[in-house]
């Protein structure tokens, strides 16, 4: 058996193709969306992620500004820009990309942020409107990986959904909205006992790890829906996932590329979450 490929680089494009529009209409009534993304430090990871998802705003016809600080900032000033954000009437979303240097706190930062600005969705608030239920904003990771999952076509009601990865970014978040979508939801963690029985379990299975290819054909259940959230570089230069694609893709129904899989839709559900925070505010 070979798996079908869920492309994302494919999803991502039709889904920034229709949020453009909507953004010109938005425009054209006088809402153009605007996004604000902070960097702080020189971490060259977060610069590449920083800088395509300014890339993806303007390309989406948004307003975007980038505001970079040096690592040595004090955390009360990154706390005043962060305020001065939320009182600006064009800029509907922000995003502080993390991690952030250690002297400062993160949890305090992104407290800071309006919990109606806050499109990565990881302000408390917005942790516990996603835990009773009600989400305002889903973070992106996990919103991109459902629909993702909306686009394999597989029935998620009654599905036994195994997430393997705990963080506040991905697993956690994702627990909840394959719960509220029906599925029967395990959250694996590192000190997870016999974690191959729980892997060969799963009709949906989620990896967000950051272990290159941990996860082999042997431990998928035939007919599975592997998404696969980590990137990671070999020593050779190239990417790959939490997942061993070549013996995973043989074994599975649908699985997710690394490059062009869960990556693309990350930004694209950025740009979706700041539409909604326009449409909110109007
Ligand atoms: N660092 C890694 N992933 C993310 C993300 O989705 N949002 C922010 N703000 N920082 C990150």
């Amino acid at each position: 058996m070979t798996a079908q490929i869920l492309d994302g680089a494919q999803l991502a494009k039709d889904m920034r193709a229709a949020i453009a529009q909507q953004a010109a209409a938005l425009t054209a009534r006088g809402h153009k969306p605007g996004l604000a993304v902070v960097l702080v430090g020189e971490d060259p990871a977060s610069q590449v992620y920083v800088r395509n998802k300014v890339a993806a705003c303007e390309q989406a016809g948004f307003h975007s500004e980038m505001h970079r600080l040096p690592a040595s900032t004090r955390e009360a000033d990154l706390l005043e820009l962060v305020r001065t954000l939320n009182d600006k009437p064009d800029v509907h979303g922000i995003l502080v990309q993390l991690p952030l240097p250690a002297h400062m706190d993160s949890h305090r930062v992104i407290e800071t942020i309006s919990p109606e600005k806050d499109v990565d969705g990881f302000h408390i608030s917005n942790a516990g409107l996603l835990m009773t239920g009600t989400p305002l904003f889903r973070p992106c990771t996990p919103y991109g990986v459902m629909k993702l999952l909306e686009k394999s076509g597989v029935p998620l009601r009654g599905a036994e959904a195994v997430v393997i990865g705990a963080s506040n970014i991905v697993g956690k978040p994702q627990a909840m909205l394959l719960l509220q979508a029906g599925a029967t939801v395990t959250l694996c963690n590192s000190k997870t006992r016999d974690l191959a029985a729980h892997c060969r379990r799963a009709d949906i299975l989620v990896v967000a790890v950051g272990r290159p290819r941990m996860i082999t054909g042997d431990m998928i259940k035939p007919g599975a829906v592997i998404i696969d959230v980590g990137i990671n570089r070999l020593p050779d230069g190239k990417l790959c996932g939490d997942v061993d694609f070549d013996s995973a893709k043989e074994v599975a129904g649908f699985i997710t590329p690394v490059p062009g899989g869960v990556g693309p839709m990350t930004i694209t559900m950025l740009l979706q979450n700041t539409l909604e925070a326009v449409e909110r505010s109007i």
